[in-house]
């Protein structure tokens, strides 16, 4: 049973539904209309005070100047006739001003604190410019890389984007709403978005009901059971039901098994765009689908103010439906505190960029970067003449990321900035070779090899501009864009150690380029303070511990491939190599297996996968019994111990196998994880409880539950290993 933060009766929920009854019961219908209507800012001009002193605006978004929000709130508070304040929101997905690593980025950290204090820094550097809801987190599971939004995702797994989402959630919301460091967190999109197909964005997803309650609904339950009170609706249309219009999700899932009492918005246009997905006939019918389906708030297309008035006159929309959707919408302002304060002080300092901020946001970077390879060149020296090569280097914008309206690139400290002012005594040539990551300009190469003849060592500089990743830029190849490659493969050629650092907004098919670097660090668009984490991580000053939140396949055409999928029936066993089949080879079906003949079965890099400069050892996994009863606990524990003379940070993970189900059941699911730090040559027993509450599922009969039978668990650095153990449930 979920507790949202209304359905606790505490003096303090009644006091606030006393207020919101009482007002309710002063409001005309039109007055009910108006709240569920949010407009974007296009100007402070007469049309919109006039809109808003007749109460025909709830909500308007994009509007960040403190003054100009002040002009509108007072417009709706003194000049309307009941004076309900606007609710302001905006999109501040990692970060307002100080910009943190992009989602995908900060879910490699595995450490819900990081999350959360990115969030925390974000909603204190937002509300005090008067905005007071984010349209965020963004909790789609993501499994192709190939869609632009997996940047803003939380990766691929249920369970981390379930325990990270929540943190964001207590990080934007805090304890109080009302709080002048508190935003309204927005959980989004429901549901399914990331399963687009092609991974194309806003494309048409086919999720059957059982994998959408195990693997796309979870997140976002857990998000509401952390307080999220709101949520917004996705583009896609789900086994052809946009989910504008879904009144199973909206209703059924969300409000009458989850008790969901937020408020729900439709995305941009999302309602008015049922009209071309083919499930609308015109706006009116558009209005109706949406308000019987379940949103409260209408994004932009204006359906609502235009016709939902008739519809309750011809009685196709119930006016108690009107009610609960107002309801809905007036706690979550009365919860902000807009009817006891809804100004901003703008007489007040501004946080952003502090050194508290941008130290935050510096730690979020150094744990979000993943050391994928190091043949022992990293750490760096700072004796080591280095040579830095590459479009990245100094890319103040594109390091911020994607979904960025709101951060200066000014502030950006990159690579290039870090190392001139962190590490003075350097010594470095700087040659940028490209302007940009798609640039194809390949006159300067032989630049580079001068810079790198004359260096020890060269960290070259890679990826993705910001605007190839994010909404509406998906990619269909999703190598090194451009002559990046080909740099890098110049770069090597001058027999010189290489260390490459990507940052990009997805994983890319980087197998090709593995040969010509000697060490890779991958960072998720790392946000403004990427340089100093770099460097520190290049020499050792911080040692790398992020994991990946995604797989890293090994060409585009495996995808989607994650680690959680389930075995089929004829998992891959032997696989040739395409030269290992002779010519004129007999088709035969037996022994055929689930593999590519070109690419395997295997990612080039596993979820869960991540170096560091120290070396862990896991030992002495124990299991408290090998068999449990339902509402039993086992517990599991193992020792890791670092046994390199380097202290580091190792996220320990927790898998777990249903071997046999109601249903085909994945070949492992993540089930625990926690970051813990190891002195050099220091050992630490880590200790993981795992409940029938886990292990339960949606079967056969779309019920969910804990099935008896026999389990495998693993305890590991990663998904592909681990120490292995079992146990049954019975
Ligand atoms: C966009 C996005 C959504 C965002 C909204 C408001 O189209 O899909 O994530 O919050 O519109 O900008």
């Amino acid at each position: 049973m979920s507790v949202s933060l209304f359905s606790q009766k505490d003096n303090g929920t009644v006091k606030m539904e006393r207020f919101v009854e009482d007002l309710l019961s002063k409001m005309t219908l039109d007055d009910k209309i108006g709240q569920m209507n949010q407009l974007n800012l296009e100007g402070i001009n007469d049309t919109l005070l006039t809109k808003i002193k007749a109460g025909q605006i709830g909500s308007m978004l994009n509007i960040t100047d403190p003054k100009e929000i002040n002009l509108v709130q007072e417009t709706a508070v003194k000049d309307s006739r009941l004076g309900i304040p606007l609710i302001i929101g905006r999109d501040i997905i990692h970060g307002f001003k100080t910009i943190f690593p992009i989602p995908l980025g900060q879910a490699a950290s595995f450490n819900p604190q990081i999350v959360e204090d990115g969030a925390r820094v974000a909603a204190t550097e937002a509300r005090e410019r008067g905005i007071h809801w984010t349209f965020a987190p963004m909790l789609d599971i993501s499994r192709d890389a190939r869609w632009g939004r997996i940047a803003e995702s939380l990766g691929e797994d249920t369970y981390l984007a379930g325990k990270l989402g929540a943190a964001v959630v207590k990080g934007f919301q805090g304890n109080d709403l009302s709080s002048d460091n508190s935003l309204a967190a927005c959980v989004k999109h429901f549901v399914g978005y990331g399963a687009s197909e092609g991974g194309r964005d806003y494309n048409s997803t086919n999720i059957p009901e059982r994998l959408m309650r195990n693997v796309y609904l979870p997140p976002f339950r857990e998000a509401i059971e952390a307080g999220a009170v709101t949520l917004m609706t996705s583009f896609n249309d789900n086994d052809g039901i946009p989910s504008s219009g879904n009144s199973f999700l909206l209703k059924d899932i969300l409000r009458k098994e989850w008790q969901f009492d937020g408020f729900v918005v439709s995305d941009w246009a999302s309602m008015s765009e049922m009209l071309s997905h083919g499930y609308a006939v015109d706006r009116k019918d558009v209005a109706m689908l949406a308000a019987n389906a379940g949103i409260d708030m209408e994004m932009v297309s204006e359906t609502y103010v235009d016709y939902l008035k008739e519809l309750v006159t011809e009685k196709k929309v119930s006016l108690a439906d009107i009610d609960n959707y107002v309801r809905n919408i007036l706690k979550v302002k009365y919860r902000l505190g807009l009817f006891d304060n809804p100004y901003v002080d703008t007489s007040k300092v501004s946080t952003a960029y502090s050194e508290r901020h941008l130290q935050t946001a510096r730690r979020a970077a150094v744990e979000s970067a993943i050391l994928l390879k190091n043949e022992d060149v990293l750490p760096l020296h700072v004796n080591q003449k280095i040579a830095i090569i590459g479009p990245m280097a100094d890319a103040k914008h594109d390091q911020m990321g994607t979904w960025v309206f709101d951060g200066d690139k000014n502030y950006t400290v990159t690579p290039l900035k870090a190392l001139q002012r962190g590490y003075k005594n350097v010594s470095f040539i700087y040659e940028p070779i490209l302007n940009y990551s798609r640039d194809k300009n390949k006159t300067f190469f032989e630049k580079a090899k001068k810079a790198v003849g004359e260096a020890d060592v060269a960290v070259v500089f890679l990826g993705e501009e910001s605007i190839l990743s994010g909404e509406a830029h998906s990619l269909s190849n999703i190598n090194l864009i451009g002559v990046q490659s080909e740099l890098l493969q110049v770069v090597k050629s001058c027999g010189k150690p290489v260390v490459l650092v990507v940052m990009a907004g997805r994983p890319l098919t980087i197998e090709r380029d593995l040969p010509y670097a000697d060490a890779v660090l991958y960072n998720f668009h790392p946000g403004t303070m990427g340089g100093p984490a770099i460097w520190d991580l290049l020499f050792g000053k911080e040692n790398p511990s992020g994991k990946l939140p995604v797989t890293f396949v090994r060409e585009v055409g495996q995808i989607p491939m994650y680690y959680n999928h389930n075995n089929t029936g004829r998992p891959a066993q032997w696989i040739p190599t395409l030269d290992e089949i002779p010519t004129e080879a007999q088709q035969t079906s037996l022994g055929n297996t689930s593999f590519y003949l070109d690419s395997g079965d295997k990612p080039l890099f596993p979820f869960g996968y991540g170096l560091s400069y120290s070396k862990f050892k896991y030992s002495g996994l124990q299991l408290s019994s090998d068999k449990i009863k339902q509402g039993e606990t086992l517990m599991v524990k193992a020792t890791v111990k670092n046994v390199s003379n380097v202290d580091g940070d190792e996220v320990v993970q927790l898998y777990v196998r249903d071997l046999v189900g109601s249903i085909a059941r994945p070949v492992k699911e993540l089930k625990g994880f926690t970051k813990i730090h190891l002195k050099a040559g220091e050992s630490k027993q880590v200790e993981f409880q795992l409940t029938p509450e886990e292990l339960a599922f949606y079967g056969r009969d779309l019920q969910k539950k804990a099935e008896a039978g026999d389990f495998k668990l693993w305890v590991g650095p990663n998904s592909a290993e681990g120490l292995e153990g079992g146990f049954s449930l019975q």
